[in-house]
């Protein structure tokens, strides 16, 4: 009966994967805070993205990790049409076709030596405006690469119209805009750190949002939505179930949400320890975030979750 009345069910299609890929490597590398998730060869993320299309997930985000000597102030292997990115994101799409939809993080800190999310001026503060030149042309590179939909994630303010231009300009007005719209300032990335092997010193809180607040996201999404964003994001997830409703609320595009590396490192290093039950938790924070509004999620646990959740099996 509680499956017949229950008024939140998870389906396999609205998981979409994050995956790592990392440039140069032969054997996939554990990412020793994010148990069970790995720095990808490109051929194991081939074969990921295949499991998920078996799952049933129905996207996959990828992150390119460049070698670090490709690393340099303006993050130029972000815009090299042969960069681990947008090799790995023609990989996926000869692999998988149409059958995932192929999203990219479109974001400078994976490819900067400082780890920021932009350029630096010359006091070393992060350029609004010069990073967002950076960010039209990573949008038309990946875009050529074959990538259904791009994820702006920097939190620069016009970063989406930017983009959406850029993309209209050489004719990609079909690849859609998912923008991070409601990403904060958080503690929670931290095991992402170590996923992208990033260089960052410092904090993002010039640019990403403070956890205090709430109207702000508002104002982000606004002005999202009129700069031209298809879908919208909040995260991370859990620690803003609140925004992720009032977003969800709020819009009629679809609503993401980003349960992200430290939601999921804390789960599996509780269960670890044998504090709590791991299977359950999962499915317990997935089901919550769906109720709390997202029409997707992005989780680290898509394929297996995806899996658990297919039709025959019970789940709960
Ligand atoms: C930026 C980006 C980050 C994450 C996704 N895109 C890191 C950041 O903003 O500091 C974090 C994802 C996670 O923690 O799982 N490229």
């Amino acid at each position: 009966m509680r499956r017949m009345v229950a008024e939140t069910r998870l389906h396999p299609a609205d998981l979409i994967l994050p995956a790592f890929v990392r440039e140069g490597v032969s054997e996939p590398v554990p990412i020793s805070a994010m148990p069970g998730v790995v720095q990808h060869t490109r051929d194991t993320l081939r074969k990921a993205a295949v499991e998920a299309v078996e799952a049933g997930v129905s996207g996959i985000m990828l992150f390119g990790v460049p070698e670090d000597t490709k690393k340099d102030a303006l993050g130029t292997a972000g815009t090299d049409p042969d960069g681990i990115l947008q090799v790995a994101i023609r990989d996926v799409r000869a692999e998988v076709g149409d059958e995932l939809v192929v999203m990219s993080d479109l974001c400078l800190d994976e490819y900067t030596d400082h780890g920021h999310c932009g350029v630096l001026d010359a006091e070393g503060r992060v350029d609004n405006d010069a990073t967002l030149e950076r960010y039209a042309e990573m949008a038309q590179v990946q875009a050529d690469a074959g990538v259904h939909v791009v994820g702006p994630s920097g939190m620069m303010d016009g970063q989406v119209g930017v983009v959406r231009d850029a993309l209209d300009t050489i004719g990609k007005e079909d690849v859609a805009v998912l923008a991070y719209t409601a990403k904060y300032a958080s503690a929670f990335y931290g095991p992402f750190r170590e996923a992208v092997g990033s260089s960052l010193k410092g904090d993002r809180k010039t640019y990403q949002q403070d956890a205090a607040n709430l109207r702000e996201s508002m104002r982000e999404l606004a002005l999202d939505l009129e700069e031209g964003a298809d879908m919208v994001m909040v995260k991370p997830a859990g620690p803003y179930l609140d925004v992720l409703a009032k977003v969800a609320d709020a819009v009629d595009v679809p609503v993401a949400a980003y349960q992200i590396s430290g939601e999921y490192a804390m789960i599996e290093a509780a269960a670890e320890k044998g504090w709590i039950e791991r299977d359950k938790a999962i499915l317990e924070s997935l089901t919550g975030i769906k109720r709390a509004g997202a029409r997707m999620i992005l989780t680290y646990w898509a394929t297996e979750a995806a899996q658990r959740l297919a039709p025959g099996t019970a789940a709960r």
